[in-house]
């Protein structure tokens, strides 16, 4: 099969899309039969404005490289460069296939929330790595892509390489998921190990975080625990079905955290972890994110570093644990080739983009 692709935002994760495309292209075409043709790609450039490549025959994923990283913007990719916005390459590329992976917006979803849209309702499957769609427009954009008919992957926007959504939703397929809780947050989980293992203080422990590259642009949403939340919200609406909102969600961090209280959680033996937690009660899903004591019989108790871990409890398969899912954006591009491979292998990217009659 061959899946004429569309491509927003070609930051990290974007061109570690493209590497990553090249890098498994002759795999994915001998053994699973997917030709995954980008026709388009639209980023915003150096001077603040949209920047742009399409070809209706295909770009050359190599050379668009080379041409973002000699010049700076891919507009400058010579014969198809140009200056479409998101939504017109969406309109005019007739694509059956948008990757949407702009930055993340934690106030309302945008502009990602408007370029899911509009690719589900013009017959696009989606696959993208950008949670702020998913915690405002989680439902309306799910029944969207049922409503066409088309697929919808988010599992790289929740811990990127830890397949806790395709787990979730395929291999607990037949189970009730009882409850769900993690170590969701690398940078915090980094911090909190630092300060056990080298009895430094929390701000020199977040530094050498920074200089690692693994805190978020604002590390309190690492430190206050929201990051954990959103990835457990996405998790709980997608698999425990909560339809939540953030508000739903009591959650505290680790910035109180003094070497006192490690060492008095280390003197009993156990180690201190930033949980989420999520679980189902009668008629509805409680769910939390806070400091625990994990006890050397946990699976998370070995769970340190950058490392994270995920726990279900199910009604049929019992508990199940992964742990992985190191913050990287070839990882992070890795998890978006999971999901289109799996969307592919569903027959759920199909058709092609209903192409806007103005153009
Ligand atoms: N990095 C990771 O390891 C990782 C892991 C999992 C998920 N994610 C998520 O994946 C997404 C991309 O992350 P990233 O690290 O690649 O971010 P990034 O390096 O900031 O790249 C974002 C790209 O989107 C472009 N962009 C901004 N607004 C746009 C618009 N309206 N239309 C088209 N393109 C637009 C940006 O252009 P300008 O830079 O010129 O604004 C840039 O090319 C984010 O939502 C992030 O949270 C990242």
């Amino acid at each position: 099969v061959k899946i004429n692709t569309v491509i927003l935002g070609f930051g990290n994760v974007g061109r570690g899309f493209a590497s990553v495309l090249l890098r498994k292209a002759e795999y994915l075409h001998k053994r699973l039969d997917i030709q995954l043709i980008v026709l388009g790609v639209v980023e915003i450039g150096p001077d603040g404005s949209f920047h742009s490549a399409f070809s209706e025959h295909g770009l050359d994923l190599m050379k668009l490289l080379e041409t973002r990283r000699k010049t700076g913007t891919i507009s400058a990719y010579s014969g198809a460069g140009g200056h479409y916005s998101s939504l017109e390459l969406i309109e005019r590329s007739g694509a059956q296939l948008m990757l949407e992976m702009t930055p993340t917006n934690l106030k309302e979803g945008e502009p990602g929330l408007s370029h899911i849209g509009a690719a589900l309702a013009r017959g696009m499957s989606v696959v993208t790595s950008n949670k702020g769609p998913l915690l405002f427009g989680f439902k309306d954009l799910k029944r969207l892509a049922e409503d066409n008919n088309v697929g919808f992957g988010y599992s790289a926007a929740v811990a990127g390489a830890l397949p806790i959504i395709p787990t979730g939703c395929y291999a607990l397929a037949g189970c009730q998921v009882d409850s769900i809780e993690g170590i969701l947050n690398g940078t915090s989980n980094y911090i909190l190990t630092e300060m056990t293992n080298s009895g430094v203080a929390m701000q020199q422990a977040l530094v050498k975080a920074q200089q690692m590259e693994i805190a978020e642009t604002d590390p309190r949403l690492d430190i206050e625990g929201y990051d954990t939340a959103f990835k457990l919200l996405i998790s709980a609406n997608s698999i425990m079905d909560a339809d939540a909102k953030i508000s739903d969600v009591k959650v505290s961090g680790i910035e109180h955290v003094t070497q006192d209280a490690i060492e008095q959680t280390r003197s009993r033996g156990c180690m201190l972890k930033l949980i989420g937690r999520a679980r189902r009660t009668d008629d509805h899903v409680d769910m939390s994110v806070g400091l625990e004591e994990i006890h050397p019989e946990h699976p998370f108790y070995s769970v340190n570093g950058i490392w994270k871990a995920v726990k279900f409890e199910t009604d049929l398969l019992g508990g199940i644990v992964l742990l992985g899912g190191k913050s990287d954006p070839e990882l992070a591009a890795g998890a978006m080739l999971r999901d289109i491979v799996n969307l592919a292998r569903e027959s759920r990217i199909e058709g092609g983009g209903r192409l806007d009659k103005r153009f």
